[in-house]
């Protein structure tokens, strides 16, 4: 099957880091928010994006123009018609993929792929309110988008093969690197990477080394890019609770039980670079 058109439900980090990489790898893509503010602010988000790819030398001004003029944005999701595949990158809300998922069945042409970008919650719930459950996978892609090299893609046990071998072709035509799990909450890399970084709040909570050490020492100890708790304000702890509750909820695996502080912090509005302070100031 030839992808020609893409759609994107949701400009936010993520959505708009997707429409991004479809659109610079030449695809035409269709990208949904709830209202007109947002999708402005999503579109501004990857004209900036794309800016800092021209200026880091990653594409020419002539292909960054091509890219931009190859996005549509719009408040419909009827409009998502003609499209061949679909991301949903909406906020992390079960009852709300499902509306989308129900909505898009209807909408979309019957050789139509949808995937959503979900980083935990369950694609074969997702599946099960279309009449295409062989067509629903989940493609998870990374954040920064356009600089991580990743696609995990999350098969159920209604994807079909043809769909697999589609969402390939897809993931390869964007140049990334492409890895399958099972439809579990975490898939691969949060399986891991959450309690990981739970064990970082717990170390910290515990007062056995300050925020900046625990960072120091992963960083430097283990080659990795950023420290757990530098991650945790990039990644935004929201959205780290949210994974590990919906985690916890399926597995009761203390590994996965959100340290108190975490919670707190969440509580008192401490998310991270999003929301100017977070383990840091920003
Ligand atoms: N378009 C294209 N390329 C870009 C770009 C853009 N908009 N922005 C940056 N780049 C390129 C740069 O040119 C540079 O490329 P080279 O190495 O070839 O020079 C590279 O990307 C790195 O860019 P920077 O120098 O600006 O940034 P950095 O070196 O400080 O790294 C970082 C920033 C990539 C974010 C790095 O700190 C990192 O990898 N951090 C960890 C990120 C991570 O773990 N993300 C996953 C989070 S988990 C998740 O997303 C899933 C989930 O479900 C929670």
């Amino acid at each position: 099957m030839q992808i020609n058109k893409v759609g994107v439900v949701g400009c936010g980090l993520m959505g708009s880091g997707i429409t991004e990489v479809c659109a610079r790898s030449g695809y035409d893509v269709i990208v949904r928010e709830v209202n007109r503010e947002l999708l402005q602010r999503g579109l501004d988000r990857i004209q900036k994006s794309v800016g800092k790819g021209v200026s880091r030398g990653k594409l020419s001004q002539e292909e960054a123009d091509q890219a931009m003029a190859r996005i549509q944005g719009t408040l419909d999701l009827a409009d998502f018609s003609d499209c061949d595949l679909v991301v949903e990158a909406a906020v992390e809300n079960m009852a709300l993929k499902k509306q989308i998922f129900a909505e898009l069945d209807e909408i979309l042409p019957p050789h139509a792929v949808l995937a959503s970008n979900t980083s935990s919650l369950c694609i074969t719930e997702m599946a099960s309110v279309t009449g295409r459950g062989a067509k629903v996978l989940g493609i998870h892609f990374f954040n920064p988008v356009p600089v991580m090299p990743l696609i995990e893609f999350v098969r159920t046990i209604l994807t079909s093969d043809e769909t697999m071998q589609i969402a390939r072709g897809f993931g390869a035509s964007l140049g990334k690197t492409m890895v399958t799990a099972k439809d579990t909450p975490g898939f691969i890399v949060n399986r891991l990477l959450i309690p990981y970084i739970l064990d970082a709040v717990r170390v910290y909570e515990d007062g056995l080394a300050s925020r900046e050490d625990i960072d120091t020492a992963i960083k430097l100890g283990l080659n990795h890019p950023m420290g757990p708790l530098t991650l945790l304000d990039f990644v935004g702890l929201d959205t780290c609770l949210f994974i590990a509750d919906a985690m916890y909820e399926e597995y009761k695996d203390p590994r996965y039980a959100a340290p108190p502080l975490l919670r707190r912090m969440v509580l008192a509005g401490h998310l991270g670079r999003k929301s100017g302070k977070g383990f840091y100031d920003y």
